[in-house]
C-alpha cells in the first residue's frame, strides 16, 4: 500500500531533496512550507508528480495540526530556522518556530495517527564537547538559542513518543551542504562562500578560521533520514549524521577559491561569531550499526557538484 508522508519544510534545502527521494520511492507526499526561506523552485521536480501535494502553511499557526485531513504514516519535521546567527539576533522568533512549531508537528502526528515522527535536530546540541568525534551520549550543552531550541524540540519528540505512543527517530545533522542551499547571510557557510566567490565578493571568515566542521552532502543526509523512518531498529533512537572528516573554515575558503579560479575574491577575516561552536565532528558508529549506513559522497566530490550547480542555477 502507498505510504503517506508529511514533510514540513518541504520547500527548503534538505526538505525538498527528501521530498524528491520519497516520491521516487513511491510515497504519497504532502509537503508543507511557509516559503519564508524555502522556494517553490526547489519543488519543481516534485510538482510534476501526481502523488505530491503542497500546502503553504506555517508550523506556528494554531490550526497547523489540522492542515492535513487524513491519517499519515510518517511525519518528517524539518521546518525550522536553521541559523545560529539569527537565533542570537532574534531568540524569540527562533523559539516560536523551532519549539512551538515542533509541538504543532507532534500534534499533527497525534491527530493523524502517525506511526513515526522523524525529527531533524542538530549537532549544535553538543556545544563544545570534551571528546571528538562526539557520540550521542555526550552531554547537551547549548551555546546559542538555536541549540537550546533544538534540545527542547528533541525532548518534546521523546515526551510525545512516551505519552502518546508515537515512536520517534531523532537525527542530529552535522553541517549539511549541496545544491539548493539558500544563499543569504543566515545560510550555511559553503553556500555563502561559493556564491561570494562566483560574484567576486570577498569571502569573509568569522574569527581565525581554525574552527572545524564535518560537512555532509545532502543526498547522503536524505538517504539516512529515509532509512531511519523505515527501519524498526531506528525507532526511538537518536542518531548522528556526520561527515567523516573535519575541515577548517579557512581551508574551506581556500578550497572554494581554488575551484573558482576566475574569481577575484579575497579571503578576509572579521570578529568570531557569538555562540559559535569551535570544532564539530560526529561519531557515526551508532548510525552505521542501526541503519547500516555510511556516507557515499566524498567531501571534495560534493563540493565540486555544488559549485557546478550554483554556476548553472544561481547566477
Ligand atoms: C550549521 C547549520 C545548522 C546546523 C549545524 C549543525 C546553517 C545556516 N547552519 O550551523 O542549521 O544545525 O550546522 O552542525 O546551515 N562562517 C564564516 N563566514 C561566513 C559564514 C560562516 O566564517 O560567511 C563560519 C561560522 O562562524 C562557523 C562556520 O563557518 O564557524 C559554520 O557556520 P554555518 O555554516 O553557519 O554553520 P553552523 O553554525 O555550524
Amino acid at each position: 500500500m502507498t505510504k503517506r508522508a508529511v514533510v514540513t519544510g518541504a520547500a527548503g534545502f534538505i526538505g525538498s531533496h527528501l521530498v524528491d527521494m520519497l516520491l521516487e520511492r513511491g510515497y504519497f507526499v504532502i509537503g508543507i512550507d511557509n516559503l519564508r526561506t524555502g522556494s517553490m523552485q526547489n519543488l519543481a521536480h516534485a510538482l510534476k508528480h501526481e502523488t505530491f501535494q503542497f500546502l503553504e502553511r506555517d508550523v506556528c499557526e494554531k490550526k497547523f495540526p489540522a492542515a492535513v485531513k487524513e491519517d499519515v504514516d510518517v511525519i518528517f519535521h524539518l521546518a525550522a530556522i536553521s541559523s545560529v546567527k539569527l537565533s542570537v539576533e532574534d531568540p524569540i522568533l527562533v523559539n516560536d518556530t523551532n519549539v512551538h512549531g515542533t509541538i504543532n508537528a507532534l500534534e499533527m502526528a497525534r491527530k493523524h495517527n502517525a506511526k513515526r515522527f522523524v525529527y531533524s535536530s542538530s549537532a549544535a546540541v553538543y556545544g563544545n564537547p570534551n571528546t571528538l568525534p562526539v557520540t550521542e551520549e555526550a552531554p547537551l550543552i547549548p551555546l546559542s538559542p538555536y541549540a537550546a531550541s533544538k534540545i527542547s524540540a528533541e525532548k518534546y519528540s521523546i515526551a510525545y513518543g512516551d505519552l502518546y505512543g508515537i515512536p520517534s527517530t531523532i537525527f542530529r545533522y552535522f553541517n549539511v551542504f549541496g545544491p539548493r542551499q539558500e544563499n543569504s547571510e543566515y545560510s550555511g557557510v559553503i553556500s555563502i562562500f561559493i556564491n561570494r566567490g562566483l560574484r567576486n565578493k570577498d569571502i569573509t571568515i568569522d574569527g581565525d578560521g581554525r574552527q572545524t566542521r564535518s560537512f555532509i552532502y545532502v543526498d547522503d543526509v536524505v538517504r539516512a533520514t529515509l532509512l531511519g523512518s523505515q527501519l524498526e531498529s531506528a525507532s526511538n533512537q537518536v542518531l548522528n549524521i556526520s561527515g567523516e572528516d573535519a575541515t577548517s573554515i579557512l581551508d574551506l575558503a581556500r578550497m572554494v577559491k581554488e575551484r573558482i579560479p576566475e574569481s577575484t575574491s579575497s579571503i578576509i577575516h572579521r570578529d568570531a561569531r557569538e555562540g559559535d561552536v569551535k570544532d564539530s565532528i560526529g561519531s557515526m558508529r551508532r548510525t552505521s550499526n542501526v541503519l547500516r549506513f555510511s556516507p557515499a559522497v566524498p567531501f571534495t566530490t560534493g563540493l565540486d557538484w555544488t559549485i557546478s550547480w550554483y554556476r548553472e542555477y544561481s547566477l
